[in-house]
């Protein structure tokens, strides 16, 4: 490998005549090459800019031009340039004069001192979208002597949108394009570049060859070349910008005033370059993440990183930024070379927030909510005024204790645990807290009240297993839902259930995604014999990968409905999720993250995702199969998907369903098996049949229609019958974080 740039110059040519030019055009191929004199009118503009008081006529600036080459024939005077890319040999002014010409209207923004000041000062740039940008107008304003330019990439069609280049030049080196323009604008610039881009072996060369950099302007993608770079830089004491074409994103760190700064202000620490060497880009995006400052990308980006590798192939970038991170690169370059300025840190110059628009409403209306938990005096007097039929209080303390024990541990839709249990002397009422489940899922509850139903079988099998009849009754007091069951204990011979105990506390819900295993015979005859049993509830269990994958299709395409929708969105981010283990341990409900068995990457789209602007824009471009990804995924990995099915929809239904599911719940555990329930289609569609699609935009409506009978297509034996649970079963290991369960203290009261 080049451990060394190579210089990209034309050359210079001193004719003494114009037959010394007609000779030199005969030696080369005479009918390619291209003569460009226009001496003359370069002289004459020498003149006017010498003269600027003065109003010279035409006949007088010839005639002054003429007395400037005092005798001299003009085809001696100044250079011939060659060009032998582009076979052009073009006649300038001397360099002194070309220079004072062309940089004449640079004055008095920049005086002739600085410009003679900048013009001796090595500048490199790394990456050529912004960093062309950055060359060219700092070429323009000549605001550096020397350039070293480093890319290891060659032109692209679709670089042309922010890349200044043409469609012959497609497939040539970006440095070479760069390079050759500049010295097509000023030959007497030394332009040197490196067409491997930067590595180890030559960075050393970049910073220090012909001598040390007086800038470096960092524009590269390699995340481990970013970093790498900045080490130098501090090494070397030499200044870094970086200009991201996002928000006018500007980092400044001038390691030549202060060598002790952190790298990118800290922003990443004081991270090995060595570390990053052969990191997947999961691994890379936890220190990419800091760096980029995800939260103040604009939103538009936002929404272009969620769409990357799925409609999009790489995240956007617009000539009109590029180009104006070049000029504010180029400007802030100069107040650096020149001495003007001595910030260090990030800065943005951002046009939406500069020139801001009157803020437009958007569409998320989230829905009256519930705005506290009942007090426990509330509780108290919902169970009093509902004056149910005492019953006798035979269970002991130890035993209430672990009943409670084995209730809470029932599984809830985003584990929100919606819920207050009372001991009223012999009644154990299940009271509905609607503060926790309240969302735009759980559609009249549906949810909720399955959960109930799987806490009925836990304290069932519990009970039993302690020596108790449970008797119970779902909604006891019509006129007030919120009490959702009461059950009272009857004395029986115990039956210690040992195995089924061990279930009730080993269930969990398994996310992790590996390889997909047939579901053994046992487990089908078991699963089978369960929705028998337990009828009219049904399960129906697929297992073909086809149908499997049509089914995740649709549940997919759901979940991502509800993302999209600006109270789904909402409900997500703003109840559900609990991104840090703080958030996990002050309120030990929601869906911790660590629980969702998310790569770095996907915890990034969500953390994206987070952003409802960011989500509009994703759903007006028609956007979103990202958030599809994970489910398909788990799905495919998984050896078969069940369906519980109920006659007819009714809120106990879900509740005596949840039971059912409890109990399937229980045995794919005690079967080794690993369990997930995959389900906001079956919610979402029960929002669309039995509540008129309410809050939905007419699209939804008519998608979850059309999914429903794609549903029904794949499983006709659910045709008129209510889907209620839906649940993925495969072969994975344990997670190791649980779900965690608020305090009993908090969730149980008793009634004195
Ligand atoms: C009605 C209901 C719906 C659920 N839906 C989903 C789901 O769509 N995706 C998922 O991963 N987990 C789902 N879950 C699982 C809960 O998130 C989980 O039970 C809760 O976080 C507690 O964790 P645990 O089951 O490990 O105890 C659901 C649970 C219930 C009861």
């Amino acid at each position: 490998m080049a451990e060394s740039g190579i210089l990209v110059a034309p050359k210079f040519y001193y004719f003494k005549s114009l037959s010394e030019v007609e000779e030199f055009i005969q030696l080369h191929d005479k009918d390619e090459i291209v003569v460009l004199d226009t001496l003359h009118i370069q002289l004459q503009e020498l003149i006017k800019c010498r003269h600027p008081e003065r109003r010279l006529s035409q006949e007088l600036l010839s005639e002054m031009a003429e007395q400037h080459l005092s005798g001299t024939h003009p085809a001696s005077y100044g250079v011939w340039v060659y060009y032998p890319w582009n076979k052009h040999l073009v006649h300038v002014l001397p360099e002194s004069e070309f220079i004072e010409v062309r940089t004449n209207r640079n004055q008095y923004k920049i005086t002739p001192e600085e410009q003679q000041e900048i013009g001796q000062k090595k500048v490199g740039i790394i990456g050529l979208s912004v960093g062309q940008s950055v060359a060219l107008t700092m070429a323009m304003e000549r605001s550096f002597g020397e350039l070293r330019l480093a890319d290891f990439d060659t032109l692209d069609l679709s670089n042309l949108n922010r890349l200044r280049g043409s469609v012959m030049q497609l497939g040539l080196p970006k440095v070479e394009i760069c390079a050759h323009e500049i010295l097509e604008l000023d030959p007497f610039l030394k332009v040197i570049v490196y067409t491997e881009g930067i590595h180890e072996q030559n960075i050393d060369s970049f910073f220090t060859l012909g001598g040390k950099l007086d800038l470096l302007i960092e524009e590269c993608d390699g995340l481990d070349i970013k970093i790498l770079a900045r080490h130098k830089a501090r090494a070397y004491e030499v200044p870094v910008l970086m200009e991201t074409s996002d928000r006018g994103l500007l980092d400044i760190e001038r390691f030549d005033l202060h060598p002790e700064l952190p790298l990118l202000h800290g922003l990443i620490g004081d991270l090995d370059p060595q570390k990053l060497k052969g990191l997947s880009m999961e691994d890379k995006i936890e220190f990419l993440l800091p760096m980029v400052g995800l939260n103040a990308l604009s939103e538009r980006m936002k929404a272009s990183m969620i769409e990357v590798q799925n409609s999009i192939c790489s995240w956007p970038q617009l000539a009109s930024s590029v180009t104006m991170g070049g000029g504010v690169a180029a400007e802030m370059s100069r107040k650096i070379l020149l001495n003007q300025s001595t910030v260090s840190g990030r800065y943005y110059i951002d046009l939406d927030e500069l020139v801001p628009e009157p803020i437009i409403q958007t569409t998320a209306q989230p829905m009256v909510e519930v705005t506290s938990p009942m007090s426990r005096v509330q509780v108290i007097e919902l169970v009093q005024t509902a004056k149910l039929i005492p019953s006798k209080d035979i269970l002991n303390e130890v035993h209430k204790a672990q009943i409670i024990e084995a209730a809470i541990a029932a599984p809830s839709g985003g584990n929100t645990q919606p819920w207050h249990l009372v001991f009223d002397g012999g009644n154990l009422l299940l009271i509905h807290e609607l503060y926790y489940s309240q969302s735009f899922l759980d559609f009249n509850n549906l949810g909720s009240y399955l959960a109930f139903g799987a806490m009925i079988e836990n304290i069932s099998v519990a009970s039993s297993h302690l020596g108790y009849h449970l008797k119970y009754r779902y909604f006891p007091n019509p006129s007030d839902p919120r009490i959702v069951a009461v059950c009272s204990f009857e004395p029986k011979s115990a039956e210690p259930n040992e195995l089924l105990m061990k279930a009730l506390y080993k269930r969990m819900t398994n996310r992790r995604i590996g390889n997909r295993v047939e579901l053994e015979e046992s487990l089908k005859r078991t699963l089978e014999a369960l929705s028998e049993s337990n009828k009219p509830a049904r399960l129906h269990l697929v297992t073909d990968p086809k149908k499997m994958a049509e089914l995740a299709e649709i549940l997919s395409t759901a979940e991502m409905l509800l993302l999209l929708h600006p109270q789904g969105h909402h409900d997500i981010f703003n109840k559900e999720l609990r991104f840090s283990e703080k958030e996990v341990l002050e309120t030990r409900d929601g869906l911790d993250v660590a629980t969702l068995n998310m790569s770095k990457a996907e915890i990034l789209a969500l953390k994206i995702a987070s952003s409802r602007k960011a989500i509009e824009w994703v759903e007006r471009i028609g956007g979103g199969e990202a958030f599809k990804k994970n489910t398909k995924k788990a799905i495919a990995a998984s050896g078969g998907l069940g369906i519980v099915s109920m006659p007819f929809y009714s809120e106990e239904s879900y509740c005596s369903a949840g039971e059912f599911v409890q109990k399937i719940w229980h045995a794919v555990t005690l079967a080794g098996y690993s369990f997930q329930p995959v389900t906001q289609f079956t919610y979402l569609l029960a929002r669309e049949i039995h509540g008129n699609g309410e809050g939905y935009p007419e699209k939804y409506r008519k998608k979850m229609r059309e999914m429903d009978s794609q549903f029904r297509g794949v499983l006709p034996e659910t045709m008129g019958r209510e889907l209620v649970f839906v649940f993925r079963i495969a072969k994975e290991t344990d997670m190791e974080i649980r779900a965690l369960r608020r305090f009993k203290e908090h969730m149980l009261i008793s009634v004195s």
